[in-house]
């Protein structure tokens, strides 16, 4: 690992210690960058000719070794070298085996490491929150389309994991879509502050130059450029806004790759995941396995740490750019490959889950999930809730005592308890009934469940526009 090269030149004497180097080297997960940096590498040289920093044909060079080594990164070809501590340095040496030292020593004129690195990650922030996007998208569609299949069919709403009032399964999904949905919303809010352009704070306090700055952010297609160079180089926090969103999502996915964990079970059986999402036991001939859920699970722990580690990491930094600094990448290309796969394998499962209407049918019977429409029967009646409420909850000792369901009570036995149940008392016992009568806004009603179909899908449509649009307007500038 040794190299003897000392890129900082004349300052040194000695090389660096072989073990240093491999200590503070970034190379490897620097890759994950190294396309952006090549991007942001562009139109730096693009504005250092403009500006008359650097000579027209010196620029042009530039941009065009530039873009050779944009072909060999995407091509796999990139030379690259370990003995080069980062990926800055890796690609400016390539660029000086293709356009020489002497030009290509001249990109690097009122830039930094420190603010083209910031740059990088928020290019890398916009390539993969952008995608992310898309699969929330198409999670979302997922969730909509399965929803659209069982809007007629009913489940037990659960509070404390017990059966507590009649649902649609629709609106069951539905409420995952929400979740979802906010969590896009959130990457909108991290790229407005995200697609600031830091170039030009250079190492900490800007540059004698006459640079442009608005021209990079321009040409990047960045809506502004930071206001504070010291600031620009020295905080993560649009990192820390991502990674936060990464975070709550997961704990989203989480939560429902929970419920298919418990629900393909054959203590709930209301549902079997797809053989393609499932796997076979070592050693159990008959198991069939959640571990797709189980894994989305689990990583979410990872990512939370993720969030937790880069949280840390900013807390006692003094101003600006520390090398602590350099730990930052790591956990956030881990939160947001993870977070993307998660929602990648989520919306590929979601149409392989075959709903057991049967069971959940059954688990609304004898779940009791129509007390609290006996209770609301009675306050219709006149009776204060709370009374009807102690009424009904005595009605329901009764049942479990000589083993029967609600439904299996006359108006006779019912008017033993009180007298005040009306003959239209059956009417209140019937679960579809009973989802019908909460139709209003935000209600599981079959009317309201489809408008909330319908919304949906028209907001996912609209959402995907505007992505692709950003998709082809980044194409263009890349
Ligand atoms: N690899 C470094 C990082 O990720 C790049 C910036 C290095 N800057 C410096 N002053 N050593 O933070």
């Amino acid at each position: 690992m040794a190299s003897n090269k000392k890129p900082w030149g004349g300052r040194f004497s000695q090389p660096t210690d072989a073990l240093v180097e491999a200590y503070t080297s970034s190379i490897e997960d620097d890759r994950n960058i190294a396309e952006d940096d090549v991007e942001g590498s562009l139109a730096h040289a693009q504005m250092l000719g403009e500006a008359g920093i650097v000579a027209p044909e010196d620029a042009e060079k530039l941009v065009s070794g530039l873009q050779a080594i944009r072909t060999e990164l995407h091509s796999g070809t990139f030379p690259w070298n370990a003995a080069f501590e980062d990926v800055h340095m890796n690609i400016e040496r390539r660029l000086a085996d293709l356009v020489g030292a002497e030009v290509a020593g001249k990109l690097h004129t009122a830039r930094s490491r420190n603010d083209q690195v910031a740059l990088d990650a928020r290019l890398f922030l916009r390539r993969r929150l952008r995608a992310i996007q898309g699969r929330l998208l198409e999670f979302e569609a997922g969730l909509v389309a399965k929803a659209h299949q069982h809007v007629d069919t009913l489940m037990p709403g659960y509070t404390h994991l017990q059966r507590g009032q009649p649902v649609r399964l629709a609106h069951h999904l539905l409420a995952y879509r929400e979740m979802f949905a906010r969590d896009r919303g959130r990457v909108e809010d991290a790229l407005k502050r995200a697609l600031v352009s830091p170039l030009g704070s250079g190492a900490l306090a800007a540059s004698p130059h006459p640079i442009q700055r608005e021209l990079v952010a321009k040409l990047l297609n960045f809506p502004a450029i930071t206001r504070n160079s010291m600031d620009a180089v020295g905080d993560r926090d649009a990192f820390l806004e991502a990674m936060s969103a990464a975070a709550i999502s997961m704990v989203h996915l989480s939560r429902f790759a929970e419920e298919l964990v418990l629900w393909s079970s054959a203590e709930f059986g209301f549902v079997e995941i797809g053989d393609a999402f499932t796997t076979g036991s070592s050693m159990m001939p008959q198991k069939k396995n959640p571990d797709v859920a189980e894994l989305i699970r689990g990583r979410t722990g990872r990512v939370i740490g993720d969030l937790v580690a880069l949280l840390v990491t900013l807390k006692a930094l003094p101003m600006t750019y520390n090398r602590d600094l350099q730990e930052d990448k790591p956990p956030l290309y881990d939160a947001l490959r993870t977070w993307h796969d998660a929602l990648e394998i989520s919306a590929r499962m979601t149409p392989e889950l075959l709903f057991q209407k049967d069971r959940l049918r059954e688990a609304l019977r004898d779940g009791f999930v129509t007390a609290t429409e006996l209770a609301d029967h009675l306050v219709i009646q006149g009776v204060p809730f709370r009374e009807a409420h102690e009424v009904v909850g005595t009605i329901v000792a009764h049942c479990i005592q000589t083993k029967k369901y609600l439904d299996d009570l006359t108006v006779e036995d019912l008017r033993a308890f009180d007298s005040r149940f009306g003959d239209d008392i059956s009417q209140w016992l019937n679960v579809e009934a009973a989802v019908e009568r909460r139709n209003v806004v935000g209600g599981p009603a079959r009317a309201q469940v489809l408008e909330a179909l319908k919304t949906a899908q028209v907001e996912i449509q609209s959402a995907r526009r505007t992505l692709d649009a950003a998709d082809h307007h980044n194409s263009q500038h890349g």
